[in-house]
């Protein structure tokens, strides 16, 4: 028998069933991060509503389990194996997905790296290819998709997080790029605004099951961290994915410029969880 305990638990965690299913007929998305972890997940809910989806990545084989999982559950999904650094071999797989996908009207930037890296040993060039993959990949896609999004009106979210606002021990690089990715957020959200381009961002905080997490916060730290979120927990795919199907929406049309926290509350404790456990203290 569930408690009313139980029941006010289920209430914060939304489905996505709560969204209709032909949310996004008719549309197409490019997903970069598309093959794993919070771009999986986006990618599988915005194929759920009606989306057609074109994922990016480097690794071919993440691409085609995931792209073939959509397929299987009635989806329609394809995939190019591209560094998002690379602009002009990113620009083409977006051109040509854009001719099989009939358009690219939504774009999701989820692909990034990290890593735990003390600021005073971090390389030159380890700093660098986190900002290559973050920012610049981020830019790369957003100006790669503009002459598909501006055909006729678009909408991209970019996967930010925390550290871009709340100053984080050992992530002085990860920090700085979404800190980047939010301000072009909002400059493209400026520039592109009257062509039909709405350009929102969205932060989340620890998300449970995904390879950020299992780097940021190694085994033994988790529970102990989950306990100081002030929602008790850390947060889901899933509800990572019912934002951006909110944003890419018609509910979401007057929205553009902002970054929306999904971190049950954990940057309103600032950087203290995260020093604690830099410190061996949590
Ligand atoms: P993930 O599974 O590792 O997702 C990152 C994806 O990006 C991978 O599929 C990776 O595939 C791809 N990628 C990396 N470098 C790339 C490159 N140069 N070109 C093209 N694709 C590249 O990790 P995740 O934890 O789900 O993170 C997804 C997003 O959420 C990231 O933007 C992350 O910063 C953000 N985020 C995560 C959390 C969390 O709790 N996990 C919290 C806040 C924000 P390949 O290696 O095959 O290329
Ligand atoms: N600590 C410190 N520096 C590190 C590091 C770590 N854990 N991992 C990589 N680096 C440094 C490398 O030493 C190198 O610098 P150097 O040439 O001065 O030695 C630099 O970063 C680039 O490393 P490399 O492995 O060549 O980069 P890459 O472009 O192949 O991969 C990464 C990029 C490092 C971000 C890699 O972890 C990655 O591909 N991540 C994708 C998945 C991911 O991070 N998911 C979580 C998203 S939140």
């Amino acid at each position: 028998m569930s408690t009313s305990a139980d029941t006010l638990a289920d209430m914060n965690r939304p489905a996505l069933s709560i969204f209709a299913q032909s949310l996004l007929s008719g549309q197409s998305a490019v997903i970069t991060g598309g093959g794993s972890g919070i771009g999986e997940g986006i990618a599988k809910a915005l194929a759920a509503h009606g989306a057609k989806v074109g994922l990016i990545g480097r690794t071919p084989e993440k691409l085609a389990r995931v792209a073939s999982e959509i397929v299987k559950k009635n989806g329609h999904a394809i995939y190019r194996a591209v560094d998002v650094r690379e602009y002009t071999d990113l620009e083409r797989a977006i051109t040509a997905m854009a001719i099989e996908l009939g358009g690219v009207n939504i774009l999701i930037n989820s692909a990034a790296g990290n890593f735990l890296a003390p600021a005073a040993s971090l390389s030159a060039n380890g700093f660098r290819s986190v900002i290559d993959i973050d920012l610049c990949g981020t830019f790369n896609a957003c100006r790669a998709s503009f002459a598909h999004l501006s055909k006729r009106g678009g909408s991209i979210v970019s996967i930010t997080a925390t550290q871009a606002s709340v100053p984080t021990p050992l992530q002085c690089h990860a920090g700085a790029a979404k800190a980047g990715i939010e301000k072009l957020t909002r400059d493209l959200a400026l520039e592109w605004g009257g062509m039909g381009i709405r350009v929102n961002a969205v932060a989340p905080g620890p998300i449970d099951n995904t390879e950020g997490m299992t780097r940021l916060a190694p085994g033994g730290v988790e529970i102990a961290l989950k306990k100081r979120v002030p929602i008790g927990r850390y947060g889901t795919i899933e509800e990572v994915s019912a934002a951006v199907l909110y944003l890419v929406s018609a509910a979401g049309t007057y929205i553009t410029g902002s970054t929306l926290l999904i971190d049950g509350g954990t940057s309103l404790l600032g950087p203290g969880p995260f020093l604690d456990m830099m410190r061996g203290e949590l």
